[in-house]
């Protein structure tokens, strides 16, 4: 399969690159080029490996990486955008320029890769996976940007999933709860925050990159062509449980 993969160098992306390089050849996106390379130079793989940067606030960068990246697949199956951002704010102290990058990262990033995407996969079909948050379906205090953001995914991707079906074209959205990556250190680096946001999580846990490798691949896989639509949470309950 030739997936492509935006935000590849996060906590997730980074997980899900290196798993997925073992199966499927990938291209692989974020702004920084050198932390890409870093990443491909810790991957042995035989597969197909190469990368473009990418500003996914801007929509002619997300055009330029999907041009580069059919050119260098041949063909694109599936597009993942795990790149993102995160605001912990009430709404009356968020600027907005913070409301609207988070906006832009967050949802115009995905609106703009099924835009551009569209015409690289209407022919064959594919799937689009693309990365809401628990924080969408559980009111959590400071969340308000971010929440609204993640809602407004889930959204896109009901109604996007209606729009291409007739293109055999699977649009769904994973909802994480609180994982430990580099957007999260200011929450994890504090232990009576990191002790309060596990509490918050029947496991008693907090995730990791490594905990959504299954559902992807889960996704990706063809037996799943019956499956769109969807938000699936891989929360350790924290949208829905006490
Ligand atoms: N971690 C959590 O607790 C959590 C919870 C709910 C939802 N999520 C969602 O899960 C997804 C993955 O999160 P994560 O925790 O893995 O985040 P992360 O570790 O901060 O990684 C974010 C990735 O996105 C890239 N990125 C950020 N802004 C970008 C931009 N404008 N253009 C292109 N790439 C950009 C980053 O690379 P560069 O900065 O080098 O570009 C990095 O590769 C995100 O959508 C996030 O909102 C995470």
């Amino acid at each position: 399969m030739n997936i492509l993969l935006i935000g590849a160098t996060g906590g997730i992306g980074s997980a899900l690159t290196k798993s997925l390089s073992k199966n499927h050849n990938l291209f692989i996106g974020s702004r920084n080029n050198e932390n890409l390379s870093t990443l491909k130079n810790s991957i042995s793989t035989v597969n197909k490996l190469d990368s473009h940067i990418v500003d996914v606030c801007k929509f002619e960068s997300i055009n330029t990486f999907l041009d580069e990246g059919y050119n260098s697949l041949g063909s694109i199956n599936c597009i993942i955008n795990c790149s993102g951002s995160l605001l912990l704010k009430p709404a009356h102290l968020t600027s907005e320029e913070e409301i609207e990058s988070i906006f832009r990262t967050n949802v115009f990033s995905c609106f703009q890769l099924l835009k551009g995407g569209f015409k690289f996969l209407k022919d064959s079909g594919g799937s689009f996976i693309f990365f809401s948050s628990a924080a969408s379906k559980i009111g959590l205090k400071n969340h308000e940007a971010i929440a609204s953001a993640k809602g407004a995914v889930s959204s896109l991707v009901l109604s996007a999933a209606s729009t291409y079906a007739n293109y055999n074209i699977r649009i769904n959205a994973i909802a994480p709860g609180l994982v430990d990556t580099n957007m999260t250190k200011r929450i994890t680096s504090n232990k009576p925050s990191l002790e309060f946001s596990k509490k918050l999580h029947v496991l008693n846990r907090i995730g990791n990159g490594d905990n959504f490798i299954p559902i992807v691949n889960s996704l990706i896989d063809e037996r799943s062509d019956w499956i769109t639509g969807q938000t699936l949470f891989v929360d350790g309950g924290l949208s829905n449980l006490k």
